[in-house]
Parts: C-alpha cells; sequence; structure tokens
C-alpha cells in the first residue's frame, strides 16, 4: 500500500485536531453534554472519521447505520448514488447528525438528507470531512466541514479506491499508474 502513495494531502494528525474541533462545534450547538443525539454515518467511507468524532462527543447517543453507494469498483467519478441499506430506527423527533467522508458532486448528501427528512427528526446536521470545489458540492449546504481539498482523488481514513486504502492513517492521493488504466471515468 505504501508504495501506492504519491503524497500525504492531510497528515493523521492534523485530521486528529480538526475532529476535535468538529466535535466541540457539534456539542456547542446541541447544548452540551446534556443533549441527545442521533448519529448517522454513511457507510462504509464515514466509518472511520464518525469513530473518531464520536469518542470526542460528551451526550448520550444513538447510532444509526445507513450505506450508500456511488463509486462502485474502480471508478473515480460518482454514478448516481444508491442507498444498499438502512438500519437508522425512528428518527422522529430525534437531532440527527449525518457523517460523510466527503462531498463531491454532493448527490449522496441530497439523497440521503432527504430520506432523513422524511422520518421527520427534531432537527438534521451534515458533518462532512472533506469537500471538492465542485458546484454541486458548494451547493450543497454542511453545517461542519472538516477541510476543503482540491479536486483529485483522495484514499486512506475511510475513503477508498476499489475498496482498499480505507485503513491508511493519512489522507492521500495514489500515484497515477494505480488509478490508471484501471479507472472507468
Ligand atoms: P458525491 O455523491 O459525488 O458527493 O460523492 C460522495 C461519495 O463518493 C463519498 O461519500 C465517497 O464515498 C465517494 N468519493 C467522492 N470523492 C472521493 C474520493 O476522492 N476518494 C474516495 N471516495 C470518494
Ligand atoms: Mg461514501
Amino acid at each position: 500500500m505504501q508504495r501506492d502513495i504519491e503524497k500525504i494531502l492531510i497528515p493523521h494528525a492534523k485530521i486528529a485536531q480538526r475532529v476535535h474541533e468538529l466535535a466541540e462545534m457539534i456539542t456547542r450547538d446541541h447544548g452540551g453534554a446534556a443533549a441527545e443525539v442521533t448519529i448517522i454515518p454513511i457507510l462504509t467511507g464515514a466509518m472511520i472519521f464518525a469513530a473518531d468524532l464520536i469518542r470526542h462527543l460528551p451526550m448520550r447517543m444513538q447510532i444509526g447505520l445507513l450505506a450508500v453507494s456511488s463509486y462502485p469498483g474502480r471508478s473515480v467519478r460518482s454514478q448516481g448514488s444508491m442507498v444498499l441499506s438502512e438500519q437508522v430506527g425512528n428518527l422522529r423527533g430525534r437531532h440527527v447528525v449525518l457523517i460523510d467522508d466527503i462531498v463531491d458532486s454532493g448527490g449522496t448528501l441530497r439523497l440521503v438528507r432527504e430520506m432523513i427528512n422524511e422520518a421527520q427528526p427534531a432537527t438534521l446536521k451534515t458533518c462532512v470531512l472533506l469537500r471538492k470545489p465542485t458546484e454541486g458540492a458548494k451547493e450543497t449546504g454542511i453545517d461542519y466541514l472538516g477541510f476543503e481539498i482540491p479536486d483529485e482523488f483522495v484514499v486512506g481514513y475511510g475513503l477508498d479506491y476499489n475498496d482498499h486504502y480505507r485503513n491508511l492513517p493519512d489522507i492521500v492521493t495514489l500515484k497515477p499508474h494505480v488509478l490508471q488504466g484501471l479507472a472507468n471515468a
């Protein structure tokens, strides 16, 4: 895996610091430790981000799971989002925080937000670690954003290419030959 890395875009220490800051903002906005929330990470990409984030949140919480696929296999451009499975519990009247790894076209977040709003939560906030500079992404209102990144394909810290590299601690770009010839975009 290491030899496929081109450069480290965001090192793990910087991610950890930002995750802590995001958790403080979420805690403050939800009324502190006495609040109760439902956290919904969008799987699989947001798994590691969510796991780190929730350990900085002092309030009671339920965790709902939602699996969405938008980059099947070896594609590096969104192919349209699809909800694969859903286990979010009863969201009516709950304070929901939706967590995702990255917003590119914004399609995933729009789809999921619509779906959750139908369940009539009291509030719905979105927390996203990375945002690319696309028109769609800018139009997607994000309540808590970790980092703006250039329009490059990144992996690590939960993000994958063809289901690999999720376990890299840093957010990195891959060498062109790793993506070349495999990508269908
Ligand atoms: P969107 O629907 O186009 O906003 O894409 C969002 C989803 O695509 C994210 O939740 C990721 O799973 C995936 N994605 C977008 N950009 C990247 C990337 O650079 N690397 C890995 N996955 C990505
Ligand atoms: Mg995802």
